[in-house]
């Protein structure tokens, strides 16, 4: 069977150590869309590996696939399983040969575009990483794929095809002159980067590598196959429903689909074969967000705790649930935004993934509140919603409609996850039982902190 794990809000749920909780029931792993924009994370014995492209079953030694729907940087793959070979694992990743490949220039673009659009409003706060030009090259029919970095000639042929427009692209369209520019954009050798000679060589020699370790698949055979000899298949969705780019807040998205359709888009199995097995939503008991778009249920404002201006209850709420939850940005150290569950947000999501089951983290983090808010409405124009509205600019209009619960005492949490969901303080059981009737879908697991024991498990969706 399958179980598909999908992000419910805006990302950074807590995914990675879901999929590495119920992990061990499954022979493969598979991603089905995003990239190395992901960062998932799963801490086992104390010891905490940030995954952005390897699938998160490698800590516990299983098969990883990114599959059809993925777009893989192969220096960053590369660079991430010699790191966790560095810790002691041993990953087996295999990649789509239909994947996508992120080059030199995808990087480059990305950051361009993001200071292009600096001083507006449509700004989306990328990771920089060349999601978006890489998905556009694909639907544009000019992309690389994996499989194209098997065979020169044909890597030859496509590149001396694309690398001229990107040229003019940068040097025309945003008016950069190569010659002047930084060495260095986004990470990347910008000069390299428009090289069709310094490419072929740079990405023949990982199409060499990637034959060599027999990493490349045809996923969708490679996975059936699996399912049919009677394997256990896990889909690691990366992102989060709300970022999905048709039912997230466009144009505040990643350009992939986070949502559980992807996962058979994504990876060549069919839908019936994703929709057979389970679906499980994984909730931050809040919501944070890294970049910009609405957010009703914001606390504070991000901009002031950045600067240190901040005051006044919203901006202390903020600032504690952000320190508490460890809500700081990986790589730039960047506060994220952070606010009240939003319930319409969640209605959405339940509609567009089909959720069998739940997965809430982050319990731990609220406890010690006298009071926890939830978005349970949105008023718009003077009507109440209990879903969002399909335009952002209509969404970013919302005004909340909060509910508001008992706070619950920060208990001993290792004792709770030992204990079991009886052992939830009752309070707990309230908010939690709320957003489980909301959804009309069962709790599968309860997140009390981030290690892998530090869960509540009430169902394992293998065992259904
Ligand atoms: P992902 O992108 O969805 O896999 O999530 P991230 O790894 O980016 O962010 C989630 C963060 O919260 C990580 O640092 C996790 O270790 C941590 N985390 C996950 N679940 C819980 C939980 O229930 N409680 C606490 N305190 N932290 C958690
Ligand atoms: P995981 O898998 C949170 C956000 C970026 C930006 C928007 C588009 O760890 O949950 P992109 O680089 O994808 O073109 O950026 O999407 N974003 C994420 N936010 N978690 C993620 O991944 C994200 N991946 C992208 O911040 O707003
Ligand atoms: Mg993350």
């Amino acid at each position: 069977m399958t179980v598909t794990i999908v992000g419910s809000q805006l990302g950074d749920e807590g995914k990675g150590g879901v999929v590495d909780l119920y992990g061990d029931a499954a022979d493969v792993i598979a991603r089905y869309q995003g990239g190395d924009n992901a960062g998932h994370t799963v801490v086992e014995d104390g010891t905490k590996y940030k995954l952005s492209l390897v699938p998160s079953g490698a800590v516990r030694g299983k098969v990883g696939v990114l599959g059809n729907g993925c777009v893989v940087n192969p220096k960053t793959l590369f660079e991430e399983i010699d790191t966790l070979r560095e810790k002691g694992l041993d990953p087996d990743v295999r990649v789509a040969r239909r994947a996508h490949v992120i080059l030199p220039y995808h990087r480059v673009l990305d950051n361009i575009e993001e200071d292009v659009k600096s001083d507006t409003d449509i700004k989306v706060g990328t990771t920089g990483r060349g999601i978006g030009p890489t998905y556009e090259d694909k639907a544009g029919r000019r992309g690389i794929r994996v499989g194209d970095l098997l065979d020169p000639e044909v890597l030859r042929k496509r590149l001396e095809y694309v690398v001229p427009q990107k040229r003019a692209l940068i040097e025309d369209v945003y008016k950069v002159s190569l010659a002047d520019v930084d060495d260095v954009i986004g990470g990347v050798d910008v000069h390299d980067a428009f090289d069709v000679s310094a490419l072929f060589e740079q990405y023949r020699r990982f199409g060499e590598r990637l034959d060599e370790e027999g990493m490349t698949v045809a996923a969708g055979d490679f996975l059936a196959e699996t399912i049919d000899e009677g394997g256990e298949v896990m889909f690691e969705g990366a992102q989060g429903t709300s970022i999905d780019i048709d039912h997230g807040n466009y144009p505040y998205v990643t350009s992939s689909n986070p949502t559980a359709g992807g996962a058979a888009v994504g990876t060549g199995l069919g839908p019936t074969t994703v929709g057979r097995g389970e679906v499980v939503g994984i909730v931050k008991a809040y919501l944070s967000r890294v970049g910009s778009g609405p957010f009703p249920t914001e606390l504070g404002d991000v901009d002031e705790q950045i600067e240190g201006s901040g005051e006044g209850k919203e901006y202390e709420l903020a600032t504690y649930i952000r320190d508490e939850g460890g809500e700081y940005g990986t790589v730039t150290g960047r506060p994220r935004r952070v606010g009240w569950l939003d319930m319409p947000m969640l209605r959405h999501a339940e509609r567009a993934n089909g959720f069998t089951g739940l997965a809430i983290n982050h319990i731990d983090v609220l406890a010690g509140l006298d009071e926890v808010k939830v978005g349970h409405t949105y008023t718009l124009d003077g009507e109440v919603l209990d879903t969002v509205p399909a335009t952002t600019e209509r969404w970013e209009q919302c005004e909340p409609n909060l509910k508001t619960f008992e706070g619950w005492d920060d208990v001993d949490w290792d004792v709770v996850a030992e204990e079991g969901y009886e052992a939830v303080p009752e309070n707990a059981k309230t908010y939690l039982g709320y957003i489980s009737d909301e959804l009309d879908t069962p709790v599968y697991a309860i997140g009390v902190g981030p290690g892998r024991d530090e869960t509540v498990v009430r169902e394992n969706p293998f065992e259904n």
